[in-house]
């Protein structure tokens, strides 16, 4: 099979078929128009990228750099044990090989941990604190822009998950750039337009370090049955993922904003209506039940 643009062999079939060098170039391309389309940030912003240590995190930051964007990365050791260490040591090796600056907070100094709270699943409460300590993390250093490695599949199962709560304002949200306000950071998804196969080969070709591990506690997430779901309907229906995205790009429903608050225990926006923030809850709770 060769590649659509020169006769060399293609090293990745679908969704486009490339030689590792037009690969490249087509991904370097995708992201910085992506970028410029969306008006996601310029130069002169201060960016924090938000890492993980897995293939989509660690391909947006070895890209970016690629580009010429200055940043820094922000790692969240979740302190789930048989991970978050590896992880880490992930992370700190690209940032070593980009040379940039790299910070990384651990949850327990924040008084919390990813563990049940009541009838709440851990992914979920895992879900709350990187939220919010993203967000946190960034405001309090300055930062202009947060960047995520959210993809085409996290966006379209998430968008299938609302769906299903029938959370309309959730949808409405789910665009690539949402804008900053008071104490929220604009927040930005670059690799929207992005599948995980896409990251992958891009890691690999680029030799990258990533922490090939799962999460151990992602077992059962809700978010990756329903994804994986859709893997095998797009199998079928090629497209399922592009359409979807582009579908939530158009939608412009007029939704009433949530009342926001500000959380009494912390200052950061919450619209809860006890005005404790859902990072606020999962400290108390630990803090009652700290074993
Ligand atoms: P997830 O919530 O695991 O789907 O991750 C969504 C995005 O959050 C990733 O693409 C990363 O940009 C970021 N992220 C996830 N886990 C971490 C972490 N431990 N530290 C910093 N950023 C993270
Ligand atoms: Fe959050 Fe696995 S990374 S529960
Ligand atoms: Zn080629
Ligand atoms: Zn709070």
């Amino acid at each position: 099979m060769k590649c659509i643009k020169c006769d060399k062999k293609a090293i990745i079939s679908y969704p486009v078929r490339f030689c590792k060098e037009h690969f490249i170039e087509y991904y370097l391309n995708k992201l910085k128009e992506t970028i410029e389309k969306w008006e996601m940030f310029n130069k002169d912003d201060k960016i924090l990228v938000a890492v993980s240590g897995g293939k989509d995190s660690s391909s947006l930051a070895y890209a970016l750099h690629l580009l010429g964007y200055e940043f820094e990365g922000l790692y969240i050791n979740l302190e789930i044990p048989n991970y978050s260490n590896f992880c880490e040591e992930k992370v700190k090796e690209l940032f070593k090989l980009i040379n940039k600056k790299l910070n990384i907070i651990r949850v327990s100094d924040y008084g919390v941990k990813v563990e049940r709270v009541r009838n709440r699943p851990r992914c979920s409460v895992c879900g709350t604190i990187k939220r919010y300590l993203m967000n946190r993390f960034a405001y309090e250093n300055g930062f202009t822009v947060l960047a995520t490695a959210h993809t085409m599949p996290d966006e379209v199962s998430f968008f299938f998950m609302n769906l299903r709560s029938g959370n309309l304002n959730a949808i409405v949200k789910q665009k690539p750039v949402l804008e900053g306000k008071g104490k929220f950071v604009k927040k930005v998804k670059p690799l929207i337009y992005f599948t995980e196969k896409e990251n992958l080969t891009f890691s690999l070709i680029n030799n990258l370090p990533v922490c090939r591990l799962e999460c151990p506690y992602a077992e059962g997430n809700t978010q990756n049955v329903i994804k994986n779901k859709i893997y095998e309907i797009d199998k079928d229906f090629r497209g399922l993922f592009n359409q979807t995205i582009h579908f939530l790009e158009k939608i412009n429903i007029e939704v009433k904003d949530e009342e926001v608050y500000e959380c009494i225990k912390c200052g950061y926006p919450t619209s809860s209506k006890d005005i404790v923030c859902s990072f606020c809850k999962i400290k108390e709770y630990f803090s009652k039940n700290p074993s």
